[in-house]
């Protein structure tokens, strides 16, 4: 198995290339379901969790190209998908596909919708709580889906098509908001998606959906509105960039003082987290190529933050900002209010000499004077790169182990943080 070995000390100084978000990438691929015609879709990142999508979606018999890279490509760039789900030769999730990555359960709204039947396993993933479905078994209902779970597996059936409906969800759900957008694309009549997640990422599918040809209104506000069509064509969609990578790099930087230039980062994406870092004493400067990152003398402020759907703190970059907290200049406090379970970082942050104590969902973070490099092991996607973070700034050496985690989410990262100035590289094996 990888791992991740760094000598931590040294300030990053350059730039860093931001990739097309994970996030918007797994639902884009799995949108191309819909339609009988290739979905293009550029900026692809090249992530293990985009290749496991890939099988699974091959499993149904979808055909996916990768394009070559051109004369002038640059090395950082994303990869181009064309993907074609002419042929739908089976409307089945096998367990062995999707306990490896949560998302692809999401495979059931466009089955369900162009095909009428789905069989989908239900999902494994980030061991971050206990992560039902049961608010995206709702919308399909509501869609006039017949659901059964028998085995394992979801079921689902509606030999008529899906029919517009109101689907009002009881609490954000991102992967709720994804899977009732998808499927009323091609429902008979309209329906209306209230208290819907406002992340970038479902407004960017919502987006590509409408190059498609659906009709879609109000994605990236509580309140979508769609108004069922009967089929959707092909298009070419760029996939946005991301915005969790970016916080990252931008607490990297933040951690080990330096100035770098996030390359191709949308700061409106993560105002929220940037306004943080300011008060946390990071200089951001938002500029024609992305966002400048600087932390020049000064030390880091310790701030209370409390996660919440978009717009606010994202919880996808909890653990990274609790790394950068340890280095404070007194107490910070981070309540996450998303997942349960999801301090597992916690634990392995001590292990660099950390000072961090929790009382239910709110972690206090007392800042130390230095951090000591350490063995420590990745445990899911977002906690494993705040061990980089924590290695980054530590004394010594530390080993990062199990990173197949921080291969499902960051793309080319020691190459990205090496070219920086940090010492960092891959043992593999
Ligand atoms: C997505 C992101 C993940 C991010 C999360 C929150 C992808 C591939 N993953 O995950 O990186 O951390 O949004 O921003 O986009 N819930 C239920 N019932 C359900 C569905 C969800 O109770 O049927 C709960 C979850 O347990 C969780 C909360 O709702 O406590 C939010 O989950 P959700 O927004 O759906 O997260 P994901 O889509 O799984």
């Amino acid at each position: 198995m990888d791992r991740i070995r760094i000598i931590g000390g040294n300030k990053l100084h350059g730039t860093i290339p931001i990739s097309g978000a994970k996030n918007a990438a797994l639902p884009l691929m799995i949108a191309a379901l819909l339609s009988d015609e290739t979905l293009i879709l550029d900026n692809v990142p090249r992530l293990a969790d985009v290749a496991q999508l890939q099988r699974i979606l091959g499993n149904h018999g979808v055909d996916i190209m990768a394009a070559g890279k051109r004369p002038g490509d640059h090395e950082y760039q994303g990869q181009t998908l064309h993907i074609s789900a002419k042929n739908i030769i089976d409307t089945t999730a096998p367990y062995e596909l999707v306990s490896k990555m949560r998302a692809s359960f999401w495979v059931i709204a466009p089955l369900l919708a162009r095909m009428h039947e789905a069989k989908v396993s239900l999902p494994g993933g980030c061991a971050i709580g206990t992560r039902p479905v049961d608010l995206l078994i709702m919308a399909l209902e509501k869609l006039g889906a017949e659901i059964s779970i028998d085995g394992g597996y979801v079921i689902a059936k509606a030999p008529g098509g899906l029919k517009g409906a109101t689907i009002e969800f009881p609490k954000v759900t991102v992967s709720g908001t994804h899977v009732a957008l998808m499927a009323a694309t091609l429902a008979k009549g309209s329906t209306i998606i209230s208290n819907a997640a406002c992340e970038p990422e479902i407004a960017d599918v919502a987006d590509c959906l409408n190059k498609m040809g659906a009709k879609i209104t109000g994605a990236g506000t509580p309140r979508i509105l769609i108004e069922g069509v009967g089929t959707l064509h092909g298009a070419r969609h760029t996939v946005l960039p991301d915005r969790i990578e970016t916080g990252t790099y931008a607490m990297a930087v933040a951690m080990t003082g330096g100035e770098v230039q996030l390359s191709g980062a949308r700061p409106e994406l993560l105002q929220a987290a940037l306004d943080v870092l300011i008060q946390a004493g990071v200089s951001i400067t938002p500029n024609n190529d992305g966002i400048k990152v600087a932390r020049n003398g000064a030390g880091i402020s310790p701030v209370t933050v409390t996660t919440a759907p978009f717009p606010g703190f994202p919880t996808d970059l909890q653990a990274q900002l609790m790394a950068l907290m340890t280095r404070a200049k007194g107490a910070s406090h981070i309540t996450e209010t998303i997942f349960e379970n999801r301090f597992m970082h916690v634990q392995e942050l001590a292990r660099f000499g950390a000072k961090i104590s929790l009382d239910g969902e709110t972690a206090t973070i007392d800042g130390v004077s230095q951090l000591r490099g350490a063995p420590v092991m990745a445990t899911d996607l977002r906690a494993s790169v705040s061990l980089v973070i924590a290695a980054l700034a530590a004394d010594g050496e530390t080993m990062v182990n199990r990173i197949y985690h921080l291969d499902r989410g960051f793309e080319r990262l020691e190459e990205k943080l090496s070219a920086c100035g940090a010492t960092i590289e891959r043992i593999s094996g």
